[in-house]
């Protein structure tokens, strides 16, 4: 897929449609080095954090996608087109603890423009992150009773800030000035 390089003030998305209907696929580890796992993600954030562009996610722990997340510095956030949501499916229904996700999806990692995370060569949006904050849900902070419904097994996410370093997408993605 053909990207152009989108600059953060000109970054035009969805911001509940990318997260709620499309679908992220999150990745993070070093792709140069063979480590790196994906997962599909619905939860987070795009937004503006002590004046940078940021991008927010949540990891539970079970995750196999959790330890890359921790171990490494960077993470990717890939949208792709509506022909690849088995791809997103899959990626979000299998652990990568059990096989090559992207290969059985059907999708290529490639190296990103500025980040040891993989790109995609199927996506259509690629924004790339350096992990700056992170902080586990408090449950006894949660002000709304029907929030710990969503932790039967206690698995409080990991949320992590990300500052956007580059984005990359098809020309829906950028503001026409
Ligand atoms: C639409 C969708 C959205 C998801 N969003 C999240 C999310 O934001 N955070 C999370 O921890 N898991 C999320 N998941 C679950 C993971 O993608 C799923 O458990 C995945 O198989 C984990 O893979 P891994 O074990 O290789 O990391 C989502 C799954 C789907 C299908």
């Amino acid at each position: 897929m053909k990207r152009i390089d989108i600059p953060f003030e000109q970054f035009t998305v969805g911001p509940v449609k990318a997260w709620q209907k499309d679908w992220l696929l999150l990745a993070a580890g070093d792709l140069s080095v063979g480590d790196w796992n994906c997962m599909t993600v619905g939860w987070g954030a795009f937004g503006v954090m002590w004046g940078r562009p940021m991008a927010l996610i949540v990891v539970r722990p079970i995750r196999h996608t959790r330890g890359f997340t921790e171990r490494y510095d960077t993470f990717t956030l890939s949208g792709f087109p509506e022909t690849l949501r088995p791809a997103l499916d899959y990626c979000g229904s299998h652990s990568g603890r059990d096989g090559d996700k992207a290969k059985v999806a059907g999708i290529t990692p490639v190296a990103a423009r500025t980040v040891k995370a993989p790109a995609f060569a199927e996506a259509d949006l690629v924004v790339e992150c350096r992990k700056i904050y992170f902080d586990d849900l408090e449950p006894r902070q949660f002000l709304a009773d029907w929030i710990e419904a969503n932790y039967p097994k206690k698995d409080y996410h990991r949320m992590y800030f990300g500052e956007i370093l580059a984005i990359s997408g098809v020309a829906k993605y950028r503001a026409k000035d």
